[in-house]
């Protein structure tokens, strides 16, 4: 296994980082190995865990196990049925364990699709739960699932800035929440931020918001979308009790177990006495044909039909394992492994780096967005994917404001006679980033083969620029290298193949 950055940790850390590392180098799909635009095969470097993690050995090893016996939940009766009852309920008692969330005051249920179905109900539910109070406060930073789901729901929804950096900017500006508190003194439901950014990894600091908010009256949710798998959370049992967190939500596909369901951990009372927001079978104490009445227990109130029990199985080993190794120890592991990619990206005066880098001062985590200077994003990706066989995301990352506002700052910032309208018509025509993105098994290789990588593309620009066409979708396309993704897999052909085989 290739070697991770090995800042200085006890004795105790060191056992765990070794059981982290043989985890990490577990995962599924980690050595796969694709045909590149030079004829040569090469093993794929994962850069895009912050859009979903690779599934880790250990979970496949516990689905496969379970696999036989799966049966519907909500029976107790045949072996089946007890077994995947059982394992699903302490899935939610996993989910409890690992967000530091106790048992007898919050509740976790599973949601449909991601941390983005955790929000909308969050945010139908909060809004019906304190009807007079209807501003939300968010940042600008945010993910669209944390932005989105609250301007349906809540008459005013407000934005704060990030704080600017001593490069560019940095984590969310405290001053600007505690100025839209004061400004909207006893109507606001709620305040909302990512605890880790998805575009530059930068990490916020959840629990002196959440002092903030409570000060003011208002709940604290965290988009831990991103926190979950990089950096540990701490719901409650802090020092000091106002800075718990109220509400949290996240993805299993996010930490290491794609194909689970989203996730809401919240205070029990939040989610108590309103009718829920989905109806269905499941969450029903009774049924006439001209009423129902809800059962109060939860989690079961909030997971109406039958749940993904498969899915929430494999989240739970994923998070079983972290737990195990312990998620500050992933942390220290991951710090250092960003720290390295700071360095030697900054070291490249082709690429511009988004978001300010003193890491002393701006701790980030999973995330690094950047441009190679005068090219377009899209044919940086398309170059380091068909050259190097490295997985980046290109574009705006469902974060158009928080990028449209570094675009703009970069471009200011290199010709400062650009006019307001030129600068923004500009950075309308250039928005747009590659993120490269980090899980346990990235390695300080990995960062080495991107780095040299993007020395090679800005160093080389005009000669990559010929071999490409731009799509009319944006994209580029080489011109005498393709790849079919049927090639490496195909749903019809494995089926195909294994009729006949069978
Ligand atoms: C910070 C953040 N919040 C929310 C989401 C939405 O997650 P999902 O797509 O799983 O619903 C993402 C996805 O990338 C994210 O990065």
């Amino acid at each position: 296994m290739q070697q991770h950055a090995t800042p200085k940790l006890t004795q105790a850390q060191n056992d765990a980082r070794l059981l982290l590392h043989k985890i990490a180098g577990s995962a599924v799909g980690l050595d796969l190995e694709m045909p590149i635009a030079t004829g040569e095969m090469r093993r794929r470097i994962y850069l895009d865990s912050t859009a979903s993690t690779l599934r880790l050995g250990v979970v496949q090893d516990v689905l496969d196990r379970y696999q036989p016996y799966y049966a519907n939940t909500h029976s107790t009766v045949h072996f089946g049925a007890r077994l995947s009852t059982e394992e699903y309920r302490w899935a939610h008692d996993m989910v409890l364990d690992f967000v530091n969330a106790d048992r007898t005051n919050y509740t976790a249920f599973f949601v449909g699709s991601g941390a983005t179905g955790g929000m909308n109900r969050v945010a139908a539910t909060l809004a019906r739960r304190m009807p007079e109070r209807d501003v939300v406060i968010t940042s600008i930073m945010e993910h669209h699932s944390n932005d989105l789901p609250h301007r349906k729901h809540f008459k005013t929804v407000v934005h704060a800035p990030p704080e600017n950096g001593s490069t560019s900017m940095g984590c969310v500006c405290i001053k600007a929440i505690e100025r839209a508190l004061e400004a909207h003194k006893g109507r606001v439901a709620y305040v909302s931020v990512t605890g880790v950014s998805n575009v530059t990894g930068i990490i916020n600091p959840v629990h002196e918001i959440a002092a903030l908010a409570h000060a003011h009256g208002a709940l604290m949710v965290v988009d831990a979308a991103q926190m979950v798998a990089h950096v540990p959370i701490r719901m409650n049992g802090n020092a000091d009790p106002a800075e718990d967190i109220d509400v949290v939500v996240f993805s299993g596909h996010k930490i290491y177990a794609p194909g689970s369901p989203g996730v809401v951990v919240a205070r029990r009372e939040l989610f108590q006495g309103l009718e829920p927001v989905e109806v269905g079978g499941g969450m029903v104490d009774d049924v006439w044909l001209d009423r129902y009445t809800p059962t109060a227990a939860l989690p079961d109130r909030e997971e109406a039909g039958t749940p993904n029990i498969t899915g929430a199985i494999g989240l739970g080993a994923a998070l079983y394992a972290l737990h195990k190794i312990g998620m500050d120890v992933v942390e220290e592991d991951e710090a250092a492994l960003m720290r390295l990619a700071l360095q030697r990206l900054c070291a490249l005066p082709g690429i511009a780096l988004y978001g300010d880098c003193d890491m002393e001062r701006y701790p980030r985590a999973g995330a690094i967005s950047f441009n190679v200077r005068g090219m377009h994003h899209a044919l940086t990706a398309a170059i380091l994917n068909d050259y190097y066989n490295i997985a980046v995301r290109n574009q705006c990352f469902c974060a158009h404001p928080y990028v449209r506002e570094m675009v703009t700052e970069a471009l200011a910032a290199a010709d400062e006679a650009l006019t307001a309208a030129e600068l923004e018509a500009l950075a309308e025509m250039q928005r747009g980033m590659v993120r490269a993105s980090f899980g346990i098994y990235t390695t300080e290789a990995d960062i080495d083969t991107l780095a040299k990588a993007l020395e090679d593309i800005s160093g080389n620009r005009d000669r990559y620029e010929a071999l490409y066409t731009q799509l009319p979708n944006g994209d580029f396309q080489h011109k005498t290298f393709s790849f079919e993704p049927r090639q490496f897999f195909s749903v019809r052909d494995s089926v195909d193949g294994w009729l006949e085989r069978a």
